[in-house]
């Protein structure tokens, strides 16, 4: 069911809590820590100038990392305050906690438009145990909620959805933020009633971080174009050779299912025909969990389907990026979700590239439009500088999968109905 939206509430001289998805990666420098990418605070811009506009009073809420209780100095969102007051151009008041007396004196000083940006929400063990009376001890300064977190919906914490209860308990509103609403209606209602034809890319580790998506996706998608170490797994199914490749040998049924799935659906289901692969050489140095470190060396293209036992894939090859582009040429709507290779690394970095320029081509040649699904994919088409050329970028990863895989978020549960 529609929820309610910013752009249905008068919320002028009210104070709107609003949970945003400010987990951004962070680095120290000089002792500092300091964003080192702001996409998620960005992408909630527009929630926060259309509230100051209507005249409410801001108080930002979110997480950072995962200091389980604790107050941990580098997850402080204090800096995030300083990046968020430049890119929205004024400033942002910053209170040392997220709840009590502060936090109770800080917003009574706001005037509307104002912002105000809480510490930590999950520096109290009750934010991730969703316990009623922290939700209630968060929503005690506020008279509306809105969620513009769309990365941390998939989270049943008190924030995220204690809080919408606690809220409407009270009277208010609980409703969606504009990030919100177009994470929801991309990753939601275009891709239920897409253009066809309908071409879903699934790269990344692991078949089974990905089973439920490719699962659901059989019941929508024309095409699903497999890469990523997860291709590997469903190599093993078709009885290939896979060499050193990253697999999961227990989830070689899994695997045929799907395969046996698409069959029925009439879903064209395409794996790697050709990869670049490398080869494994333990080295004496040892990573930070004190294991070796593995080199991969003498990179090579591997034209044919089975993987020399000394070898390892480490991207798709030149082939399938030129059949999966082919495909991708032709879509009207495409799902890209996970990388093609080791993106990270130069040398396996092309069949994702080529991936990523497809995309970009079938939507602006085409006129298709091009849903990233967050995490890896959203890196990779950055990495690839054409981020600004697709039709949507999620701002989940957990979020994004958890919401293709046809679950109903509970941050989004939460709001409340048109
Ligand atoms: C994310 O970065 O995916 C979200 O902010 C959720 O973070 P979490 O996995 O620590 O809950």
């Amino acid at each position: 069911m529609a929820k309610l939206t910013v752009n249905d509430l008068d919320v002028s001289g009210k104070r709107v809590f609003v949970r945003v998805d400010y987990n951004v990666p962070m680095e120290e420098k000089d002792g500092q820590m300091v964003v080192n990418d702001s996409t998620r605070i960005k992408e909630t811009l527009p929630t926060l100038e259309l509230l100051a506009k209507k005249g409410a009073k801001i108080i930002l809420a979110a997480h950072l990392g995962r200091p389980k209780g604790q107050r941990e100095a580098t997850m402080s969102l204090k800096p995030v305050a300083k990046v968020l007051s430049e890119m929205i151009k004024k400033p942002v008041a910053f209170v040392d906690d997220c709840v009590g007396e502060q936090v109770e004196l800080a917003v009574s000083k706001l005037n509307p438009g104002d912002i105000l940006l809480l510490e930590n929400v999950r520096y109290y063990n009750q934010e991730e145990e969703n316990n009623p009376e922290f939700a209630a001890k968060l929503a005690a300064n506020a008279d509306v909620y809105v969620n513009d977190a769309f990365g941390a919906a998939h989270r049943a914490h008190a924030s995220t959805e204690g809080i919408a209860t606690a809220i409407v308990k009270k009277g208010g509103k609980a409703v969606a933020g504009l990030l919100m609403e177009r994470e929801l209606k991309f990753l939601g209602d275009e891709l239920e009633n897409a253009s066809r034809p309908f071409v879903v890319i699934l790269g990344g580790a692991k078949v089974s971080d990905k089973i439920k998506v490719i699962d659901t996706l059989l019941d929508k998608a024309d095409t699903i174009l497999i890469g990523g170490a997860m291709a590997y797994t469903f190599k093993l199914a078709e009885g290939l050779k896979v060499g050193q490749s990253l697999v999961e040998p227990d989830k070689v049924e899994v695997a045929r299912a799907a395969v046996e799935k698409a069959k029925k659906k009439n879903v064209q289901f395409l794996i790697p025909s050709d990869n670049v692969v490398a080869t494994p050489f333990k080295t004496d140095k040892l990573n930070k969990k004190g294991k070796p470190v593995i080199e991969l060396q003498n990179p090579r293209v591997n034209a044919e389907k089975n993987i020399p036992d000394s070898e390892e894939g480490v991207d798709i090859g030149p082939a399938t990026a030129k059949t999966y582009a082919e495909v991708i040429s032709k879509a009207k709507t495409v799902l890209w979700n996970g990388p093609m290779g080791i993106f990270e690394d130069p040398r396996f970095a092309e069949g994702t590239f080529a991936v990523a320029r497809a995309v970009v081509e079938a939507t602006q040649k085409n006129g298709a439009k091009s849903i990233i699904g967050g995490g890896d994919s959203v890196k990779a088409i950055n990495k690839a500088k054409l981020g600004d050329k697709v039709t949507f970028m999620s701002t989940g990863g957990g979020a994004s999968l958890e919401f293709l895989e046809g679950k109903m978020l509970p941050g989004v549960a939460a709001l409340s109905d048109k």
